[in-house]
């Protein structure tokens, strides 16, 4: 996950670290019972994909979160809830897959944010060296 970049200079792995500190931060803030393990397993391994999605055409979208499950219940063997977390990270896109649960919707929304922070950081560095 470190060899592929996500978004802007930022790698897989870093930004699915960022998105369990932001799951479990907002976790934490909001006072919710949580599966704990699900939450955090589910946001480090919601984009183990392992490839370059730069490459992979606008289908990545929508696709690379059921790969993502794939892999991670072959590699880890993780349950249910935790495979439902990986599943819905990319709703509304995948639209028939909605989060039902509280570490999914945790995931889902840390996921945008963080996505957009990684993606709006890579703009100001882009906008920096031009001038
Ligand atoms: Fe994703
Ligand atoms: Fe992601």
């Amino acid at each position: 996950m470190a060899s592929y970049v996500q978004h802007g200079t930022v790698d897989t792995l870093s930004h699915c670290r960022s998105v369990a500190e932001v799951s479990w931060w907002l976790a934490h803030r909001l006072h919710l019972k949580v599966n704990r393990t699900s939450l955090l397993v589910g946001a480090l391994l919601h984009d183990f994909y392992l490839y370059d999605w730069h490459g992979a055409g606008w289908r990545h979208s929508y696709r690379h979160a059921e790969c993502a499950r794939r892999n991670a219940a072959a590699h880890f063997g993780i349950d249910e809830r935790t495979q439902q977390v990986i599943r819905c990270h990319m709703w509304p896109i995948s639209i028939t897959h909605v989060p039902r649960t509280r570490e999914a919707v945790l995931v889902c929304l840390s996921d945008k944010y963080v996505s957009l922070h990684e993606t709006l950081l890579q703009r100001r560095k882009q906008r920096t060296v031009c001038r």
